[in-house]
């Protein structure tokens, strides 16, 4: 029987190991991790991530094939196959801050596992990680190894968060690349042999490990660049007159470009796409690459371009002030489907009309007022640290309210800002909030899944992302 041990209890590690134990029945599958809460919750009937479909397969297999716990030496001692999903965040201080992966959670991941590993073991990169990772813990490895023999591998993870079981189920591919030795190709086709419990073998893709290493880094990057491209043409569809929902639509249909992420929103959000592509840009730097830095970095420059111009947009429509009125936020978490609010558009959002002194009211249906709280008072990069939280300023907390319902938070508003495409915002009712609100009532949808001409026909003004202005807009002096 083979033993799998993954270090990082997290998003990634979670669901993944949730769905071998399930898939692999004869596979023993231990999940460990250092914060005693998280694994807890992991215990408990309370997940700590919510994920449609996760909890089935957890109660399936949780105390058979799968368990969760904190005796983390105990486990990866034991293990034949060591996955590490533990946290890479954004270096905040030192050499590279503000761009490069701060390796200390792996480095220290990898000297555990030198020390107490008794036995051979294959060593499995699953967190992304920048280029050349498994070379120095390769490095770190072999220096502590007391002769043991530890192959390296990379297995990048390609899941999304609120569809992340159907993605681990039916990948479009799983990638692993390893070291082109005997053994090296021996490791791969042992990890391949569980992933083809169940996924076809012609969709296991096996590379080189800088090659697996950075097709994770350039997939999300690819996909935010298409996000930032059709995030610029928003732009420039408001001040054309264009529908970027028509424009997506035809340039989509090419069947060399493809429909998919192709939806202008208020900006992406989530764990990955920024902290990739800011590494990536600081490997081509370091590489002496500065042109393809510049580049990439031009994905995050628009991105962030999106967020200012809409809170400008909020701003200037509502009379150049937003200072103590109350704007409805409805929607916390960077995408929907999930309780995640890692790199959130709304923190951005949400910041910017603090800093006009507006009163912020936010409805989420999965985010909690103690998790919208942290992130409000959170320093840039400094969500994947845990150790750096900071309380929240008492002016902050003042102007920041939170509420389990979309009618209490958008009560005397005199705005409404859609942050989140939650699939329920979709059919409030909004006669009944445009009567509750303050006049006139505005909406600005960060999402465009609002049918902006019944909204105009109950009487709300509405600025929909990349949709042609109503003339209220069209007269208001936008800094955009
Ligand atoms: C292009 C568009 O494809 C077409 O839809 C539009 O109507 C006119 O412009 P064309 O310029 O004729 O067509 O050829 P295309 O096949 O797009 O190639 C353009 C250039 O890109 C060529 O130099 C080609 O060699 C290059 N190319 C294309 C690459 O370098 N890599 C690729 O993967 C594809
Ligand atoms: C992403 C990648 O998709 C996944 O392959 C990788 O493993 C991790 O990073 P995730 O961040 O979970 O997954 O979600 P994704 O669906 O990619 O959305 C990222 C952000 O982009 C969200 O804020 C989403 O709202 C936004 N987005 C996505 C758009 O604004 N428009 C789109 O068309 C698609
Ligand atoms: P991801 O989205 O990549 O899964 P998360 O931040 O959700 O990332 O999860 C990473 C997990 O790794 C966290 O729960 C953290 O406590 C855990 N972790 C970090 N370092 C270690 C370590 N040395 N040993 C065990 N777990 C660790």
């Amino acid at each position: 029987m083979v033993k799998i041990c993954c270090i990082g209890a997290g998003y990634v590690g979670g669901p993944t190991m949730a769905v071998i134990a399930l898939k692999c029945p004869e596979i023993e599958v231990a999940v460990v991790d250092i914060s005693v809460p998280r694994i807890n919750a992991w215990n408990s009937d309370q997940l700590p991530i919510y994920e449609p479909g996760l909890e089935d397969i957890v109660k399936q297999c949780r105390g058979q094939n799968l368990f969760f716990s904190t005796d983390v030496e105990k486990h990866v001692r034991e293990a034949d196959i060591v996955f590490v999903s533990v946290n890479t965040p954004t270096k905040t201080t030192g050499l590279g801050a503000g761009k490069a992966a701060d390796l200390t959670y792996w480095e220290s991941a990898a000297r555990m596992i030198a020390d107490v590993s008794v036995s051979d073991k294959i060593v499995v990169e699953k967190s992304t990680v920048p280029v050349k990772t498994a070379e120095a813990i390769e490095k770190i490895l072999m220096h502590n190894s007391k002769g043991i023999k530890f192959q390296i591998l990379s297995n990048p993870e390609f899941l999304a968060e609120g569809t992340a079981i159907a993605d681990l189920f039916n990948p479009d591919r799983v990638l692993i690349g390893g070291r082109e030795t005997p053994e090296g190709f021996k490791a791969v086709q042992t990890l391949k042999e569980v992933y083809a419990n169940w996924v076809p073998e012609d969709q296991i893709i096996t590379t080189n490990l800088w090659s697996a290493e950075l097709s994770k880094l350039a997939a999300n990057a690819f996909l935010a660049q298409r996000i930032s491209s059709v995030n610029a043409m928003s732009a420039l569809c408001e001040s054309t007159g264009a529908d970027v929902t028509q424009v997506a639509y035809a340039v989509g249909t090419d069947s060399r470009i493809g429909p998919k992420f192709l939806n202008a929103s208020v900006g992406f959000g989530g764990s990955c796409f920024q902290k990739d592509i800011l590494n990536l840009v600081y490997i081509c730097q370091c590489n002496g690459l500065p042109e393809v830095a510049e580049y990439w970095k031009q994905v995050i420059k628009i991105n962030d371009y999106q967020k200012n111009r809409f809170v400008n947009r909020i701003v200037s429509s509502m009379f150049n002030t937003v200072s103590n009125k109350k704007v409805a936020i409805l929607g916390f978490a960077f995408k929907k489907d999930t309780g995640d609010t890692r790199e959130t558009p709304a923190i951005d959002v949400c910041k910017g009309l603090l800093g006009d002194k507006a009163q912020i009211s936010i409805y989420d249906p999965q985010v909690t007022e103690e998790q919208i709280q942290r992130d409000l008072s959170m320093k840039k990069f400094d969500w994947d640290h845990p150790l750096h939280l900071q309380p929240m300023s008492p002016t902050t907390v003042k102007q920041v309210s939170v509420t389990w319902d979309a009618y209490e938070a958008t009560k005397g508003a005199h705005a409404v800002c859609v942050l989140t495409e939650w699939d329920e915002f979709k059919s409030l009712d909004y006669q009944k909030i445009f009567d509750n609100m303050q006049k006139p009532a505005f909406i600005f949808d960060g999402r465009n899944i609002m049918n902006v001409n019944k909204l105009r026909e109950i009487g709300f003004i509405v600025y929909s992302i990349g949709k042609p202005l109503d003339a209220w807009l069209k007269d208001m002096p936008a800094f955009i």
